[in-house]
């Protein structure tokens, strides 16, 4: 597999974009540093030295694309299990999570033929080996190395991670679905959506095979998709 090593991109995502017609087949884009990361919602999303941020551009994507960032969340956690001997816990619908604090993010962008799918960028921001959380986000992140108190391979990390990914694009989605509820941090919790600019409160009863969540309000039920809201936070 291709993989372009960059010092300082605007985004990974950009990037990979703009070089898919000039590469063949699967490629990856990795940057030491993004001066314009972005995540979910075009949020902005910090990304200094030490931190693993790159963009897999994968063009044969089989999987229904509303369980994709599922398959990558599972894929990245066990990857980061495996290499830095790490608890990961997985928050719906693409976050990354150690004690209670975010470690990293997925982002999946597709990018159109008219209807057909030609590749998918898949986005992926680790913060590794940061020593300080960025004053914007501290209290509510952290990195690998500050809780494991070592330095990881970035670049070994980085392997890991797309073995994962290929081997679990080719399960059935109940098996990444078993993965992701052994890690999962929301089912049976009470939430707050932001939807449209506004927030509501929620329980969240189920995650399901097609990568919705199903919740309760009051006494209705509904099934939610990840493009379907800005962000959800966990009440209690
Ligand atoms: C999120 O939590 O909202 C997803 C964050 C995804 C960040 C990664 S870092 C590599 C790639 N380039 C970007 O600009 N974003 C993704």
């Amino acid at each position: 597999m291709k993989i372009i090593v960059l010092d300082e991109v605007d985004s990974t995502q950009n990037i990979a974009r703009k070089l898919l017609e000039e590469e063949f087949g699967d490629f990856i884009v990795v940057a030491k540093r993004q001066t314009a990361g972005y995540g979910r919602k075009g949020s902005v999303w910090i990304s200094p030295e030490d931190g693993l941020w790159f963009t897999m551009v994968i063009r044969n994507v089989k999987t229904n694309l509303s369980t994709l960032p599922m398959i990558i969340a599972v894929s990245t956690a066990k990857a980061i299990e495996k290499n830095a001997k790490i608890n990961i816990k997985l928050k719906w619908p693409n976050d990354l999570y150690i004690g209670g604090k975010k470690v990293g993010g997925i982002l999946c962008e597709t990018i159109l033929s008219g209807e057909e799918v030609k590749a998918v960028l898949v986005g992926i921001g680790l913060n590794v080996n940061i020593n300080e959380i960025p004053e914007e986000i501290k209290g509510k992140a952290t990195s690998i190395k500050i809780e494991t108190g070592k330095e990881h391979n970035l670049m070994e990390l980085l392997k890991v991670i797309v073995e994962e990914v290929y081997e679990d694009l080719k399960k059935p989605i109940n098996e990444i679905m078993e993965e992701w509820l052994k890690r999962d941090i929301l089912v049976g919790r009470n939430v707050e959506l932001k939807v449209n600019g506004g927030r509501m409160k929620a329980y969240v009863s189920k995650i399901n095979e097609d990568g919705s969540i199903t919740i309760r309000h009051d006494s209705l039920e509904a099934k939610i998709y990840y493009w379907q809201i800005d962000g959800i936070e966990i009440l209690n």
